[in-house]
């Protein structure tokens, strides 16, 4: 159709994890697990969800546009001011306003390819031109990134954990990277599973090493467990927060997303079972995958990448693994159709998973 410029006509839809309501339709299977979408296995922060029930009576009323309490808690938790933290209906959410807050009709953006789809989709949807640099050992590769920068990069992408391989990139890569980098450029940092990550010795917590053109990315949908609440925040300097708070779309977060996270924050005890049990199922299906011999990307976040012969064995793999109740991804659309993502569930969840990965081994 005419009216739909070349570049939106030439995106496929965002597949995701496959639901369990689609899966129980498609194979009338009631009990599934769902290891697919890196989501919380406890569920939600209790705090949170009861903070959202005691918001439904105030949902005629618009949301703080400001996200005034919220920001300032985020603020006074991370030791910096509320003019250095945005909210966003998830950091995607963020992304997006930054994608329409500094965007020039010429300009370039750089990631690297096979990373996070979310990104992916922003930038093919942007219209500019997008380096995707490929991977090497599975990590970004930043030397390769630099070599891209031009006159015409505004943007430069990285998650740190990296998703769908879980892996990160250290202090010093990031330090040396950044000396090929023009202040002109905006560096997102997205790390989603920060607190997965943050006791290993090698992550970078960049809330520590604060560069003026550097925006980090955080969010409330991981080990909050509030994917459905939507509900994300980042931090960078002044200058940047103010155009895109001029930007973002007025009323976002939701209500019940900004009471939710404000709640979240507090909830000590739900973010440590979280991060626990993360930590002993991730040990337990690193040791099952080494006994079985099956090749595993190291991961810092809560899933692991799994590396396959062929794209045929991860699929049919992925399509037992269905039949028998149990979701995971396989790495099609991510460019990694030889890999398939398991996202640590709960003991028992990942128990059923690795006794019906052997059977069909
Ligand atoms: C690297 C990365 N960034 C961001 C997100 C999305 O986070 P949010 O739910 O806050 O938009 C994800 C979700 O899977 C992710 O893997």
């Amino acid at each position: 159709m005419a009216l739909v410029p070349s570049y939106i006509q030439r995106l496929a839809n965002y597949k995701p994890g496959k639901p369990i309501a689609e899966a129980q339709r498609e194979l009338g299977i009631q009990n599934f697990i769902k290891l697919a979408s890196n989501e919380n296995p406890l569920g939600s922060s209790p705090k949170g969800l009861a903070a959202i029930e005691h918001s439904l009576t105030n949902l005629h009323r618009y949301p703080d546009a400001t996200g005034y309490e919220l920001r300032t808690k985020l603020a006074n938790r991370f030791n910096v001011k509320i003019d250095n933290v945005v909210l966003g209906s998830g950091s995607e959410g963020i992304m997006s306003t930054i994608m329409r807050t500094f965007l020039l009709s010429d300009d370039e953006l750089i990631s690297a390819a096979n990373s996070f789809i979310g990104f992916r989709v922003l930038a093919n949807a942007s219209g500019r031109r997008v380096h995707w640099v490929p991977m090497k050992n599975y990590c970004y590769n930043l030397e390769a990134m630099a070599d891209k920068i031009t006159d015409y990069t505004k943007i430069i992408y990285i998650a740190n954990p990296d998703n769908p391989m879980g892996t990160t990139i250290t202090r010093q890569e990031f330090d040396e990277f950044y000396k090929h980098v023009p202040g002109r450029v905006l560096i997102i940092l997205d790390e989603a599973y920060y607190e997965f990550a943050k006791d290993s010795p090698n992550y970078p917590d960049s809330m520590s090493y604060r560069y003026d053109n550097v925006i980090t990315l955080r969010t409330f949908s991981k080990a909050y467990g509030l994917a459905g609440a939507r509900i994300g925040y980042g931090f960078a300097h002044d200058s940047l927060i103010q155009n895109l708070m001029k930007v973002k779309v007025p009323f976002e977060p939701s209500l019940t997303a900004q009471v939710a996270g404000l709640a979240a924050l507090d909830d000590e005890a739900f973010l440590a079972e979280t991060l626990q049990v993360n930590k002993k199922g991730m040990a337990f299906l690193k040791q099952e995958f080494d006994a079985l011999n099956i090749h595993q990307v190291p991961s810092e976040a809560n899933f692991i990448t799994t590396v396959w012969d062929s794209e045929e064995k991860a699929s049919q793999l992925t399509q037992s693994l269905l039949e028998n109740g149990v979701i995971v991804r396989q790495l099609t659309g991510f460019g990694w159709p030889n890999c398939i993502r398991i996202s640590v569930g709960l003991e028992s969840e990942n128990q059923k998973f690795i006794d019906t990965l052997k059977d069909i081994l």
